[in-house]
């Protein structure tokens, strides 16, 4: 394929991935979104392992086949509620394809100008800086995730000093590089630092904080993939790099902005976790009241308002249809039932929105955690589904606690609130939740999929 097809196919491309993205932004376009990803992406492989400056096609198809058989068994294989992981695992790839792609172009140069050399050089070394951080942090985010790692945050002494004193070294090391025309002892030293800073950077952030994390992974993962583009002198991973950078960025501040945190703090390794003289040492203390799946119907029957708020435990559970079931029933008796989703329910984005689509719970009563948090003390009985840290009052009344600040549903201002959980083990934050022992809470304990069937069988 000669030059000029190839950048009209990259041009082509690159317009799709920005569709694609706008697709994304909403439920009933995303699909759409999702094949104009997969068109673009398609073309830009062809034009570039096509392109006259390709060599060595076998290897590339070969590793294509098996990267792309891996790819294809890992997608299908993976649970909705393991995604997050499955998504930093992938983050981590690219930023050790950036490492690899910077070594090799700093021992195999491309031909660049005299001039252009010292470009080159800065181009290498920040390739390498981001792609290590984006490594080390995606695989400590995909452990802490997955539970391999534990999610409370590490705290070493002076620890904004030692992230400080990384990245001044690392600038120093830069200077180095630069001056003397390339130096390999000076790239592997600042990739080792890299790697541990990466390491030490998500290591060092609270369980509560893991969501805008793993948008910021996303984000870093544009960046090293777009500094990849500049050493490979290909502009569409240029602007793909730069799509998902800045989006991931974009994310990243909503994220913190739903969670009352301060984007900085966050990023620089967990600010915002600095301990508080705080009350949350003692665990809520008081008496839990159990109740049963059959008491629970009798309850909703006679109620006319009805909040649903669920969280990591209705993914886990499978429990969406349900609970679909039982809104379809409540409804069909007269009863106004609405769900009330908080921005970082689940794991993901958007979790509880997908699964409750996928049970065809209309969109109209599916209702954000601002428009609905106003309406509980209104309401008859909440139902808490698998949800724990979104539904947590100490947010509000503990300044102590590790997520003190964050926005949650007020659940507790409501008549009566029924949790549908299997223990009293905490959730992702690993904060004791005081609304358990409230005298309007009841716990309905065990699996919410069955228990839930259960209430259903009697209303
Ligand atoms: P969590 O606070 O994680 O609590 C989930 C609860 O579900 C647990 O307490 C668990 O209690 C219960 N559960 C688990 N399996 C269950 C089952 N089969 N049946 C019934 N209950 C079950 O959930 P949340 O309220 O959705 O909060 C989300 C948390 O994840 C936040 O801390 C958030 O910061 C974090 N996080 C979110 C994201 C995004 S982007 N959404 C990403 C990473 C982390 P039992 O074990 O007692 O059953």
């Amino acid at each position: 394929m000669s030059h000029g097809i190839v950048t009209a196919a990259y041009i082509v491309a690159a317009i799709m991935f920005i569709l694609s993205l706008a697709g994304l932004s909403h439920q009933e376009s995303a699909k759409r979104g999702c094949y104009l990803g997969i068109a673009g992406m398609t073309i830009a492989l062809l034009a570039t392992v096509f392109s006259q400056d390709a060599h060595g096609l076998g290897w590339v198809i070969l590793a294509m086949i098996i990267g792309g058989a891996v790819g294809l068994y890992q997608a299908k294989k993976v649970e909705m509620t393991q995604m997050p992981e499955l998504i930093a695992m992938l983050h981590s790839f690219v930023g050790l394809a950036a490492v690899l792609v910077g070594f090799n172009s700093y021992i195999y140069p491309i031909d660049v100008a005299y001039d252009m050399h010292t470009i080159h050089l800065v181009e290498v070394f920040l390739g390498v800086f981001i792609g290590a951080v984006t490594f080390t942090g995606s695989l400590v985010a995909w452990g802490k995730l997955n539970g391999k790692i534990a999610s409370k945050p590490l705290v070493l002494p002076n620890r904004h000093l030692l992230n400080l004193g990384a990245l001044v070294v690392s600038l120093l090391l830069l200077f180095w590089f630069v001056g003397v025309g390339g130096s390999t002892f000076a790239l592997v030293v600042m990739t080792i630092i890299a790697l541990a800073f990466g390491y030490h950077l998500v290591a060092s952030i609270g369980g509560a904080d893991m969501p805008v994390v793993i948008s910021m992974l996303n984000s870093y993962s544009g960046w090293a993939a777009a500094a990849a583009g500049f050493m490979l002198n290909n502009d569409l991973l240029i602007v793909t790099g730069a799509l998902v950078g800045s989006s991931g960025a974009i994310l990243s501040y909503i994220m913190c902005q739903a969670m009352n945190r301060k984007f900085l703090s966050v990023i620089g390794g967990g600010f915002g976790s600095d301990p508080v003289a705080s009350s949350s040492d003692e665990a809520p203390a008081g008496e839990i009241q159990e109740i049963k799946p059959e008491a629970v119907a009798d309850m909703l029957k006679n109620a006319s308002s009805v909040i649903i708020t669920p969280g990591y435990g209705m993914a886990v559970a499978h429990a969406q249809n349900a609970v679909a079931s039982l809104t379809n029933k409540l409804r069909a008796q007269g009863v106004n039932v609405r769900f009330g989703i908080h921005p970082v329910a689940g794991r993901l984005p958007g979790h509880m929105n997908v699964l409750l689509a996928e049970a065809k719970v209309p969109y109209d009563i599916v209702l954000e955690m601002d428009e609905i948090n106003d309406d509980f003390p209104e309401t008859d009985v909440v139902l808490v589904i698998g949800a724990n840290d979104t539904v947590n009052p100490a947010a509000v009344t503990d300044p102590g606690s590790p997520i003190a600040g964050m926005p949650v549903l007020h659940v507790w201002e409501a008549q009566n609130v029924i949790v549908f959980k299997r223990s009293m083990k905490s959730g992702y934050a690993g904060v004791d939740n005081p609304l358990f022992y409230n005298e309007n809470t009841k716990m309905c304990f065990g699996d919410a999929k069955a228990t839930l069937e259960e209430v259903d069988k009697y209303v």
